[in-house]
């Protein structure tokens, strides 16, 4: 028998009792004529004695052991002389009578404890080692708990778990597609799915009326911290619904996964903001709510001084940090050379500073009168001891300037706190999205997303203006989910390709499939997806999905590990007919 307990099951209760294990060698000391050695498993760590009274052969084995060799040992349990209260067995050990090496191992590239020696690179290339260390291995035991108790509550509420398929044709989902050759259909691609929408869309002209899949898909676009080009969607869809009816249950969902994974209850219903208004205030489609520093828009306010920056700028508009007016110069011009950032592209920033006794101290102080600025601080009602920060420039830039500078003072003033959960609907998307580079528009979710029924008389003449019956989940600034009522009625959708410049031969080769299943009787039908890997980085308070994935791809989309993506022979080439152009 390889076990008798786990290494992480022993307790007082035990002692007394003969027990054996299974598991690697973490480390082993020797104290004087003693030798202890920590064993590991997935269950966590148990000590092992070898007294000054044991038997040569045990002695002999245990002076051969290395790190991370698999070894079985049987021995009693005793209570310990000093207890660890770092660990759940720590008030026992065991005095060994008997071990076998089961496997010899390697003196690993870095040590696999919690604090390791070991730098990414090296931890991606052995990520089979790095998944032995525990704080690797609960995020993994997070994420089967939250894909658990997923499929728990939608089962409950009538889910049924459909898989769809992988080598698909292109769905349009805004990202690139990864693609593959056909060998059977020379010169023919499969694509694979950016997301499963088409098919979930489907399957509710099937009347399945309720689908959900935790669905692999795969986008070709930059990499950030929470993307991966290989990632996993808890992706649904419902018949005969509304927004409202949608909202609602995944509301539940996200209330149920807190409430059973983190035990954290959300007693009231969700806020709910409309895109616009969370652009206007915070500059963002998925602000951070755990705190306010709201924006507030100056231009009317500031015209008219001969200050060129704000007078030439289309938008002017700042926050106010509470409790910052003691900022230093050198503070102050930090924060300056983070907004000129080229990733955050602002041209420079003016401050206002709150002193004592209604005092101003800015940086404009040459263009304002301190009536002026008293003036400006009352619209952000501004106290004394406050900073307020303004940037000035083209709207939508500078908006996005002013929300990382935003976020940026809320990490600095301690107000992001990751054991802190401010979940949020962003609601009322518009339904496009103005490209200056390519001159047309886009859709801002995508092409199968319904516009508002009030809003359908502005497509033609302002299509600018309409939105759409979409919506995203975010908690903490993150864009957990997203989702839209989509249409069911052919008309509208050929209408909405006319006016995503398809032409009807484009939209028909792409699209052809699911317009005659709708000539079927689609029911109306609508749904969502969340990203499996953002809940759990946001569950176990992570800086980078990859480290809730157990074998993630690194920043340059390459799996280490198996050396992916790779070169193929030229035999596999002959076969699909492809020949690869030397690179310039
Ligand atoms: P969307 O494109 O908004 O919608 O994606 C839904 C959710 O998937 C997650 N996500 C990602 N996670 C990690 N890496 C990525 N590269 C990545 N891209 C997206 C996000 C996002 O909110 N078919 C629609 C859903 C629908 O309309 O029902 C869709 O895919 O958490």
């Amino acid at each position: 028998m390889y076990r008798t307990h786990t290494c992480g099951e022993l307790r007082q209760e035990n002692v007394g009792a003969e027990v054996t294990l299974s598991g690697w060698v973490q480390r082993v000391r020797k104290l004087g004529g003693m030798t202890f050695v920590d064993l590991r498993d997935r269950y966590g760590i148990t000590q092992l004695v070898v007294d000054d009274n044991a038997a040569q052969n045990i002695k002999d084995t245990v002076s051969h052991l290395g790190r991370e060799y698999v070894i079985n040992a049987t021995g009693k349990v005793v209570e310990r002389a000093s207890k660890n209260s770092k660990i759940p067995t720590g008030s026992i050990e065991i005095i060994l009578n008997d071990i076998t090496i089961l496997n010899k191992s390697e003196l690993p590239p870095f040590t696999i404890e919690d604090d390791t020696d070991g730098g990414d690179d090296l931890r991606m290339k052995y990520r089979y080692l790095d998944l032995r260390r525990s704080v690797v291995r609960n995020n993994m035991i997070l994420r089967h708990q939250i894909a658990f108790e997923t499929r728990r509550y939608l089962d409950q509420m009538d889910f049924l778990e459909v898989e769809t398929p992988i080598l698909i044709g292109s769905t349009p989902e805004g990202a690139r597609d990864f693609v593959v050759p056909s060998r059977m259909n020379l010169g023919h691609f499969y694509a694979l799915p950016q997301s499963p929408q088409l098919f979930k869309q489907l399957l509710m002209v099937s009347g399945f009326d309720r689908y959900f899949q935790i669905a692999k898909c795969f986008r070709d676009e930059d990499l950030r911290a929470d993307r991966q080009p290989e990632f996993t969607q808890i992706d649904c869809e419902m018949s005969f619904v509304e927004q409202e009816d949608v909202l609602l249950l995944f509301e539940g969902m996200v209330k149920h996964l807190f409430k059973f994974v983190k035990n954290v209850d959300f007693d009231s219903a969700f806020p709910r903001m409309t895109w616009h208004d969370a652009m206007k205030f915070y500059g963002s489609d998925k602000p951070d709510i755990r705190f306010e520093m709201k924006f507030v828009e100056l231009k009317e306010a500031v015209s008219g001084r001969d200050f060129v920056v704000f007078d030439s700028a289309s938008y002017v508009a700042g926050i106010c940090a509470e409790g910052c007016a003691s900022y230093t110069r050198k503070q102050i011009d930090e924060l300056t050379e983070f907004v000129k950032r080229p990733q955050i592209g602002a041209k420079g920033l003016v401050y206002i500073r709150c002193e004592a006794n209604g005092a101003f101290k800015s940086s404009v102080d040459k263009f304002y009168s301190p009536e002026d600025l008293k003036a400006i601080a009352s619209m952000f009602n501004a106290k004394e001891g406050d900073l307020i920060l303004i940037l000035a420039g083209d709207k939508s830039k500078t908006q996005k300037a002013l929300c990382e500078l935003r976020l940026e003072m809320g990490a600095r003033l301690g107000l992001r706190d990751k054991n802190i959960f401010k979940p949020l609907w962003v609601i009322d998307f518009p339904l496009f999205e103005w490209d200056e580079e390519t001159q047309r528009f886009y859709a801002m979710h995508h092409p199968f997303t319904s516009p508002k029924p009030e809003d359908i008389q502005y497509l033609d003449s302002d299509p600018g203006r309409v939105r759409a019956n979409a919506y995203d989940m975010v908690v903490n600034g993150v864009e957990l989910g997203g989702g839209s009522i989509r249409i069911h009625d052919s008309q509208l959708q050929n209408k909405m390709f006319e006016l995503l410049g398809f032409t009807p031969e484009t939209a028909e080769s792409q699209f052809g499939f699911l317009m005659n299943a709708f000539k079927y009787g689609a029911p109306p039908h609508g749904g969502l997806a969340f990203g499996l890997d953002r809940l759990v980085s946001l569950f176990a308070g992570l800086d980078s999905i990859r480290d809730c994935i157990a074998f993630p791809k690194n920043n340059s989309g390459r799996d280490v590990m198996t050396d992916a993506p790779s070169t193929i022979s030229e035999e596999q080439l002959k076969e699909l007919s492809l020949t690869i152009q030397p690179q310039k």
